[in-house]
């Protein structure tokens, strides 16, 4: 599917080629941007930009990169601006394990943290610069309904996710005077349809390592979530290229769009 506006865009994606991200990659193709993959899984990435090479439209490259790791980020930040401006950034490194706070090894806080939140701090400190400087930009960062929501078994990666809505609301009041526009979406649980299709880090093989218990977590989400069922990943994908388009969403920033079968209700 086309979005209108990011023809020849350049459009750099961390965790384009994991369970949401391949859909969001997949439509930027469409849509006829340059893609580049940022990835520590560099042969699911190849898999994901082959795909996207289909469109016959843009670019696509994948970089290798360590989301957590400054001088990565930077390495990846300079190699990606041999294709010219940083128009848009995906920002959708994620990663949880499931269990109550009280049961929960101290020892993974840091790696939630981590991955949840320091990672885009990482990026926002090293691309706004390089938005600002052009006069343009837009940012979208992955947030979750259980940051928006408290849910006992997703008590650390929730408040990080919610962390994030606050961090990113406060960076928009900043860097809207320069053109540069920073959303987030927020979505309800979305489990991939296969494992294979997931990249090697996904959160989703810790989560599906055992089927009945992951089956009786997405059937206890259902029974919450007013649509009764968890999402699919294009779901997802769209309200990323709904922000991202300067057609659709130039005049969206600050904002959080929810994409949880009504999971969480803001007025
Ligand atoms: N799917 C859901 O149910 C759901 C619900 C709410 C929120 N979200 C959020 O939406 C975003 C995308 O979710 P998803 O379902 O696509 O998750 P996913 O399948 O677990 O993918 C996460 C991606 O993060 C990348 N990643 C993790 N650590 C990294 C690091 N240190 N450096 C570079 N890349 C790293 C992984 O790539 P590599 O394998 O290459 O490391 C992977 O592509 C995440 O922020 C997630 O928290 C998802």
């Amino acid at each position: 599917m086309y979005y209108p506006g990011l023809e020849e865009k350049n459009v750099l994606l961390i965790g384009g080629h994991s369970n949401l991200g391949q859909h969001v990659t997949k439509l930027f193709a469409e849509s006829g941007a340059n893609i580049v993959i940022w990835a520590r899984d560099t042969k699911k990435a190849e898999q994901v930009a082959t795909e996207a090479r289909r469109s016959n439209k843009g670019e696509v490259a994948v970089v290798e990169v360590d989301a957590t790791d400054w001088d990565s980020v930077e390495h990846a930040v300079k190699k990606t601006q041999e294709f010219g401006e940083l128009d848009i950034f995906y920002q959708g490194v994620g990663w949880d394990v499931l269990g109550h706070f009280l049961d929960l090894d101290p020892g993974l806080w840091d790696t939630i943290y981590e991955r949840n939140f320091k990672s885009v701090m990482m990026a926002y400190k090293i691309v706004l610069p390089i938005m600002i400087a052009q006069r343009n930009g837009c940012f979208i960062s992955m947030s979750s309904v259980m940051g928006r929501r408290p849910t006992p078994i997703e008590p650390v990666y929730g408040a990080f996710k919610c962390a994030l809505i606050h961090l990113a609301q406060t960076l928009a009041l900043d860097v809207g005077q320069y053109g540069v526009r920073i959303n987030v979406v927020a979505p309800g649980p979305t489990p991939p349809k296969t494992l294979d299709s997931v990249s090697a880090n996904s959160t989703f093989h810790d989560f599906m390592a055992d089927m009945d218990e992951f089956r009786a977590i997405e059937k206890s989400f259902a029974a919450q979530i007013p649509l009764q069922r968890t999402g699919d990943p294009e779901n997802c994908a769209h309200a990323v290229l709904y922000l991202a388009s300067p057609v659709t969403g130039g005049y969206q920033t600050g904002q959080v769009i929810g994409v949880d079968g009504g999971w969480w209700m803001p007025k």
